[in-house]
């Protein structure tokens, strides 16, 4: 068994942009900036956007962090995003999910011009990923993706198996998976909760992509020999042994399963660093491409 280090892996594509961004400051040219747009106090996402801004930091990017009250309305915080979408020195606009109840994450998805959405998340963008045109890749199944290709894993043939059909992971997922090219050429199997033979499926499945939000779900039992397994939950359970009263628990119970596998992504430091690598691929894009 082999651990896919998102740590490492996130590393190493950090260093390449921060290079990169040396070169755009030697050239005179302009930085990438990122605009981070964070509503209410959500644990987890000030967590995940404070570490977005300490990535930005290190690579030399500039970023801008907006936060909003809670109780922010609609029809404000879309004229926040209209401000950033015609702010010239903006390249790219990422609105941190969840949002509130009251406000329609559609409307705001939508709202974000399509050459500064660096989610990938404006439906003109899952087109073009859709169709394997350039675009920006959503930053969890892009750093899945990374990760593959940084250690050669030829997925040409494999059956994976994807468990959940978010629009941030599964469905773009099981897309990447099923293009063509490395990695790729997987035949895919979209499974969600009212998939009625999900042991069966993940059994005969040579790559293994839980991305459902429950903790420890993949067991032992349901995974075979040699399997590659990329484990994209991380929910907080509590946890009175830890200074911060939580644990982080991936969806793959990782003491049954690692042993069986080929490879494995832990939790943490598997995916979530490479989600964060990959936003940082997408906003110098937004920046490049646009100047
Ligand atoms: N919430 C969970 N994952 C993501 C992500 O990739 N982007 C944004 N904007 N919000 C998220």
């Amino acid at each position: 068994m082999k651990i896919l280090d998102g740590q490492l892996v996130s590393r190493a594509t950090k260093d390449e942009l921060k290079i990169k961004v040396a070169q755009l400051v030697t050239e005179g040219k302009k930085i990438p900036h990122l605009a981070a747009v964070l509503v209410g106090n959500n644990g987890a996402s000030e967590t995940y956007v404070g570490a977005k801004v300490k990535s930005c930091e290190e690579i030399g990017f500039k970023s801008t962090l907006v936060r909003l009250e809670e109780n922010i309305s609609e029809n404000k915080l879309l004229s926040v995003i209209e401000d950033l979408n015609n702010d010239p020195d903006i390249d790219g606009i990422l609105v941190q999910l969840p949002l509130p109840k009251h406000i329609s994450d559609e409307k705001v998805i939508n709202a974000i011009h399509p050459s500064k959405d660096v989610d990938g998340f404006h439906p003109i963008n899952v087109g073009k990923m859709v169709q394997g045109l350039d675009t920006f890749i959503p930053a969890t199944p892009y750093g899945i993706m990374l990760m593959l290709e940084y250690y050669k894993i030829n997925t040409k043939g494999l059956h994976a198996v994807v468990i959940g059909r978010s629009n941030i992971v599964g469905r773009p997922m099981s897309i990447l998976l099923s293009r063509s090219g490395q990695p790729g050429n997987c035949t895919v199997t979209l499974t969600h909760s009212h998939t009625r033979n999900l042991k069966e499926l993940c059994e005969s499945a040579d790559i293994i992509v839980a991305a459902l939000g429950i903790p420890e779900f993949v067991k032992g039992d349901m995974v075979k020999d040699g399997a590659i397994v990329i484990d994209v939950g991380i929910t907080r359970v509590p946890d009175p042994s830890k200074k911060s009263g939580f644990a982080l628990k991936g969806d793959v119970d990782f003491a049954e399963v690692s042993p069986k596998c080929s490879f494995i992504t832990p939790v943490p430091g598997g995916v979530g660093p490479m989600t964060i690598a990959a936003l940082m691929k997408n906003t110098f894009k937004a920046c490049v491409d646009k100047n």
